[in-house]
């Protein structure tokens, strides 16, 4: 008990000393990339973080009235990881449902063992994407469709989506017809979608029997996949074809994606893209990173991510980019380098100008293999 009140002492005295220091210290190594030097403002989140973690050493202290001298901090604030600082800051662990008090209240006012209120200005999606993830849970019941179809297709390429199987409250859509018509690029156009990664355009194009027939080859079976920010699940509906089994993982914006995944009789996983992925170390054979993986998310978050990716692949797994966009200059001097780190082969690694765009954003496709042994 004693012993454990002061390895939590000793852990959350390091963790200030460090979070001090590397405020310091972030603000002059995070912009190292050529960029105009805008120094970032300390969010008020880490402050409120920091009081937090100062409260409960006075507590701690408080409760704890001998402390023994052999485990006196000192040490540990010289050793503790900077990566967890920068972690938190990122993607603060436990600590961002706290942050965001309104929304949270606004989630868990609901009458317990009753139907749960609707969530019709999505408050859930937007407390997950301010990363607080996951959920708590609650005691009520979630709101279903009135009246769901019963028979539910196989095929992941059905020609249409059963509309009364959604609850389309919050949604300016109320059917899939009207986002096919509306947003013909979102990716529930099934017919489209029949073709996507199936014919070849250009370079940055892979078509996927393209690499079944590369796995094949160099005696890698493709069994398992993610597919990160995968929309509607067309990569998945397409590899159920040939029999590999690919989650996806997907976000409700504007529009019922992981309903639309369910749809198609495959898994979506409602997890943003900052969160560690809910899948154990080297258990799959191929992760796909599409549109939604690009210049858009913050180096730094980009880089824990591919980390969390190399942790999830098995030895000899493939990673696909798949039109991973940026600026030209960027891909050459931060992504290039970065997606390096990793010591991945280069199956595949395919550049292109990204048609209309004002940025002089440039494309990559590329597919990438983990070595089997580091
Ligand atoms: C997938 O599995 C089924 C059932 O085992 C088999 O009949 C089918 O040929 C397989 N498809 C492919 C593309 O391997």
């Amino acid at each position: 008990m004693g012993f454990t009140m002061s390895l939590n002492l000793l852990l959350l005295v390091a963790m200030v000393a460090t979070n001090i220091l590397s405020l310091y210290h972030l603000s002059s190594t995070i912009q190292t990339s050529g960029k105009p030097p805008t120094p970032p403002p300390v969010p008020d989140r880490l402050l409120h973080q920091l009081n937090t973690i100062r409260a409960t050493i006075n507590r701690l202290t408080r409760l704890q009235p001998t402390a023994n001298p052999a485990t006196k901090p000192t040490a540990a604030s010289a050793t503790l990881p900077p990566d967890l600082l920068l972690y938190s800051l990122l993607s603060p662990i436990a600590t961002s449902c706290h942050n965001h008090p309104d929304l949270l209240r606004r989630y868990m006012n609901y009458t317990p063992f009753s139907l749960c209120p609707q969530d019709s200005d999505g408050v859930a999606e937007s407390l997950i994407l301010r990363g607080c993830h996951p959920l708590p849970r609650r005691r009520c019941f979630s709101q279903t469709p009135p009246k769901p179809t019963s028979s539910l297709s196989h095929n992941p390429f059905s020609p249409s989506l059963p509309d009364q199987n959604v609850v389309w409250d919050k949604y300016t859509c109320k059917s899939f017809n009207c986002l096919v018509r509306s947003y013909p690029n979102l990716g529930f156009d099934l017919s489209a979608e029949a073709t996507r990664s199936m014919i070849y355009r250009d370079d940055l194009d892979l078509q996927i029997p393209q690499l079944l027939q590369i796995a094949k080859a160099a005696n890698s079976v493709l069994r398992l996949g993610l597919d990160i920010g995968g929309g509607t699940g067309t990569f998945a509906a397409r590899m159920k074809l040939y029999n590999v089994t690919v989650v996806t993982t997907t976000m409700n914006l504007g529009a019922p994606y992981n309903e639309a995944v369910a749809l198609r009789g495959l898994v979506p996983l409602h997890v943003p893209l900052q969160q560690r992925f809910p899948v154990f170390d080297g258990v799959v054979d191929l992760v796909r990173c599409g549109h939604a993986v690009n210049r858009w998310i913050p180096l730094t978050a980009l880089e824990f991510m591919l980390y969390d990716v190399d942790r999830v692949l098995r030895g000899g797994g493939y990673l696909w980019l798949d039109h991973f966009f940026s600026k030209g200059v960027d891909l050459d001097k931060l992504y290039a380098p970065l997606i390096g780190k990793l010591g991945y082969k280069k199956v595949k690694w395919a550049t292109g100008i990204k048609a209309n765009s004002k940025n002089g954003d440039v494309y990559l496709t590329a597919l990438l293999q983990k070595p089997v042994s580091k």
